[in-house]
């Protein structure tokens, strides 16, 4: 949630700052802003929507500057509210979300200070200005230890015109060391450049830059020795690659994802340390948001099937406030791409804190929970862009069934290797068969709500199936358990609805398609996707795709690939973006 970026050096800062907001904005797209001092001038420019409307700031000479691309949480996505915030000599980007903000507004106000936005990040500008000393960095540690809540946040003075100073509590920041100069940003896409050598700043630490030198300290104000992150820079370059949206694209490369996941997983090199651990582990925690917890309820059923073990899948924000009970032997996997999000961070910290050994399943190898982790397994779904996750939730599956299978062994019971080998190829054929959802776009586009029934693992596909509905196109829709429907939610069929069956085990298809008729019964009109081509051409059917079969255990990780591509073919349809879908940003870091 947001992004900023940040350079002092050699070389012009603006179009530094504008080319890093560009590969931010999948942080947030709402707002966007530069701030460019060249001297003692700053040089401000702040839009409404997305960073392509800065592009006159090119203009802007100087070469230290700081910027941010804003997903809004305090105040609507104006030019008012867009940062840099500039009170006096300072000017300031903000991640994160400052929670005590009206107390401290109320004492700036009582001070006579005016404010131009509605935001939470406006109010540290005012307390840098109030503590500022001739000491950028000092002033902002007294700023710090006044706030309370999240925030990675970037500061300019006009007063010491070569520095930045840094300041991160929950929200992410990396530093960049060039010979051209030292970079900031949110994350190490944004600037990573070959020869760079790169450091994150960690909870409670502050940083100095300029002059060609980064200076790190600790929360006791120390100045402190960094190591830096051994990161190459990506050969997976984001581009389309001749696909109209990233999603689509991304989507494609699911076969690979998972192939890459499962070699990754085939050789990594804490096998050992982590057997060990799994041998002891007697109950399992999952935790995650979104996307990454239906991945958490999938492997649910794959880890109780083959291990046996007792799991609990958590929505992660509700985790860290609940006291859960975490006994010993307790092993928590949390489940997240970007490895950012921040309450399936501090649900994560909080079962570690209580003696739990933390397993974090990333897609990003030097994000916060990886950083944190116990042991860390990589998805090697390379970047993924668009906001709706697709190929990296195949990746996450893939990797927590072989994870469920590392445990089953552990535990003494038989594993099913073969199946999960074939999925890469299942996957291309499920790929092909999903291109049949396209003529089943009609029946959604004015649909007033949608529903996706399940049962088993087909369930937990439905629940996803029906997030990626909702997120992109934004049309109203419910995952359902086939057999609960008739408790209440029958009611909101009516003639036409659109129901989406996903039938993939033989031993509970019967009881689904109870409740297909069920709804068919009243004018819904059902769409199926299965591995099961008997009831492909049953009467209450309009339209069904056929996958290959991958057994009822792992079939979330191609049932789910026709439902995403439904979500992608209506969302288009419908004349919205799915890469950047409204409200919405790829990396949460704010709670
Ligand atoms: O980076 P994470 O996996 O932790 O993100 C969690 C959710 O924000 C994410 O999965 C979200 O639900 C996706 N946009 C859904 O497509």
């Amino acid at each position: 949630m947001c992004g900023i970026v940040g350079y002092t050096g050699r070389r012009q800062a603006a179009p530094i700052l504008l080319e890093g907001l560009k590969k931010l904005e999948y942080r947030g797209y709402d707002s966007a802003g530069v701030a460019v001092l060249d001297g003692n001038a700053l040089q401000v420019m702040k839009r409404a929507g997305s960073v392509e409307n800065l592009s006159a700031a090119q203009a802007f000479a100087g070469s230290v500057g700081i910027g941010h691309t804003r997903w809004a949480t305090h105040g609507a996505p104006t030019k008012e509210n867009a940062h840099p915030h500039i009170f006096g000599r300072i000017a300031l980007v903000h991640n994160g979300i400052i929670e005590n903000m009206k107390a401290l507004k109320e004492e700036c106000l009582a001070r006579g200070e005016k404010f131009v936005s509605e935001t939470d990040s406006e109010v540290i500008a005012h307390l840098l200005e109030g503590y500022y000393e001739g000491d950028i960095l000092a002033a902002l540690k007294k700023t710090a230890a006044r706030l309370t809540g999240s925030f990675a946040l970037a500061v300019l003075c006009t007063e010491e015109p070569r520095k930045i100073a840094l300041a991160r509590r929950s929200s992410p920041l990396v530093v960049g060391r060039a010979e051209d100069g030292i970079y900031l940003a949110s994350d190490i896409p944004a600037i990573a450049a070959k020869g760079m050598t790169i450091y994150a700043l960690e909870e409670k630490e502050f940083a100095l830059l300029g002059e060609g030198e980064a200076h790190f300290y600790g929360e006791d104000g120390r100045e402190i020795e960094k190591k830096p992150l051994e990161y190459s820079i990506e050969e997976d370059v984001p581009e389309k690659r001749g696909f109209r949206h990233f999603m689509r694209k991304e989507m494609s490369e699911i076969p690979q994802s998972i192939a890459n996941t499962q070699q990754i997983m085939h050789a990594y090199p804490q096998i050992s340390a982590l057997r060990e651990v799994l041998c002891h582990a007697e109950y399992l925690h999952i935790v995650a948001c979104g996307t990454a917890y239906h991945s958490g309820l999938c492997a649910k059923v794959a880890f109780e099937a083959l291990a046996r073990i007792p799991v609990e899948v958590t929505v992660a924000s509700e985790y860290r406030y609940r006291d859960p009970i975490i006994r010993k032997n307790t092993l928590i996997v949390a489940v997240s791409q970007s490895g950012e999000t921040a309450d399936t961070l501090a649900a994560a910290e909080l079962a570690k804190r209580s003696g739990a050994t933390l397993v974090a399943v990333t897609n990003v190898r030097y994000s916060s929970l990886a950083r944190l982790a116990d042991f860390v397994l990589f998805t090697a779904a390379g970047r993924e862009i668009a906001v709706a996750a697709t190929k990296s939730f195949n990746a996450q599956l893939v990797l927590l069934y072989a994870l469920a299978e590392e445990l089953a062994r552990a535990k003494g019971r038989g594993a099913c290797g073969a199946e999960l080998l074939s999925l890469p190829a299942l996957a291309e054929e499920a790929l092909s068969a999903s291109e049949g959802v396209r003529a089943w776009t009609p029946h959604f586009l004015s649909a007033k709500s949608v529903f996706f029934l399940g049962r088993g693992a087909d369930y937990c596909a439905a629940l996803e199936g029906s997030l990626k509905l909702k997120e992109i196109s934004y049309l109203p829709s419910e995952g359902y358990p086939a057999g609960e429907l008739k408790h209440g939610t029958l009611a909101l069929i009516e003639e036409g609805t659109p129901v989406v069956a996903i039938l993939t085990s033989s031993r509970l298809a019967e009881k689904t398609m109870n409740a297909v008729h069920e709804t068919y019964a009243r004018g819904a009109k059902v769409f199926l996707v299965t591995s099961l081509p008997e009831y492909c051409k049953r009467r209450e059917i309009v339209s069904s795709v056929l996958l290959p079969d991958c057994g009822e255990i792992f079939s979330p990780a191609l049932s789910v690939i026709p439902l995403q591509a439904l979500a992608y073919y209506v969302s288009v349809a419908r004349g919205c973006d799915p890469d950047k879908p409204r409200n919405l940003a790829k990396s949460v870091t704010v709670e």
